[in-house]
């Protein structure tokens, strides 16, 4: 089995649902017949909408978030299972954002993935270092840990629903994007990780995107290093030209 190439967007907390909408219906019409796997990442209140929309294109729909509970009294959460019951078919996890900002631990996302990995969901796993960590030639430490503290722990059937993103902190929605040496450097150990977890079979076939300041200029230099299997994209994706640029250098 040949590891699945992927452009993933992730709209993050932008778009109302009709901007939703309209750019989830140029991309339709556009993306025919792409390269690789298309993912849109949307804001849980579009879900639904954007995934019958997508239904019958070549577009999947991802959630942003879900719940770290099955279900009950947590007012203002979102369950894995009302975001499997939208249509959609991927639930982004680990986002640094989530983590730098609503405090999203190992065990958190450990809870999250196994309730979305229940529900059918396929996850993609967001690893990375923060810039004083890359600076102090830390990062492989870093990525280890989050592996090890919230995926590690499943077993490699479940593995093969999980697609992960390497995105340095510092280099989303910067400008600052990694280079293809430093990227291509990271996701190979990356790579090499999930071998000695799993195997050499299950480490060649888990795709593992690029994520940060990924754009139309630059995902072609990106995707040609061999361990570079896509991106998760995120201010690009706001924009149909662009994201559909980087699916044409998939
Ligand atoms: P960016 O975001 O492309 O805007 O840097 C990427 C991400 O956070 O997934």
């Amino acid at each position: 089995m040949a590891r699945i190439k992927m452009v993933a967007g992730n709209w993050k907390m932008n778009k109302t649902l009709q901007e939703g909408v309209a750019l989830a219906t140029e991309l339709k019409n556009d993306v025919k017949n792409p390269n690789c796997a298309v993912v849109i990442g949307t804001p849980f209140i579009h879900l639904a909408t954007v995934a019958e929309l997508l239904k019958d294109s070549a577009i999947k729909v991802a959630a942003e978030n879900c719940a770290d509970k099955e279900k009950g009294a947590y007012t203002g959460e979102v369950s894995a299972a009302m975001v499997a019951s939208t249509g959609a078919e991927y639930c982004i996890l680990g986002h640094s954002e989530r983590r730098a900002y609503y405090h999203e631990d190992y065990a958190v996302l450990a809870e999250k993935v196994k309730l979305a990995l229940a529900n059918n969901l396929k996850v993609i796993f967001c690893i990375g270092e923060v810039k004083e960590e890359r600076e102090a030639g830390k990062q492989n430490e870093v990525v280890k840990a989050q592996l090890e503290g919230s995926v590690f722990n499943l077993t490699a059937e479940e593995w093969k629903n999980i697609t992960l993103a390497y995105e340095p902190v510092w280099a989303i929605g910067t400008g600052l994007t990694a280079t293809p040496e430093q990227a291509q450097e990271i996701h190979a150990y990356i790579r090499s990780l999930v071998a000695e977890k799993y195997d050499a079979q299950v480490a060649d076939d888990t795709t593992i995107l690029y994520g940060g300041s990924c754009n139309e200029k630059n995902a072609a230099e990106l995707f040609s290093c061999p361990d570079i299997d896509g991106g998760l994209i995120g201010g690009a994706a706001l924009v149909a030209e662009k994201f559909e640029a980087i699916i044409a250098a998939r």
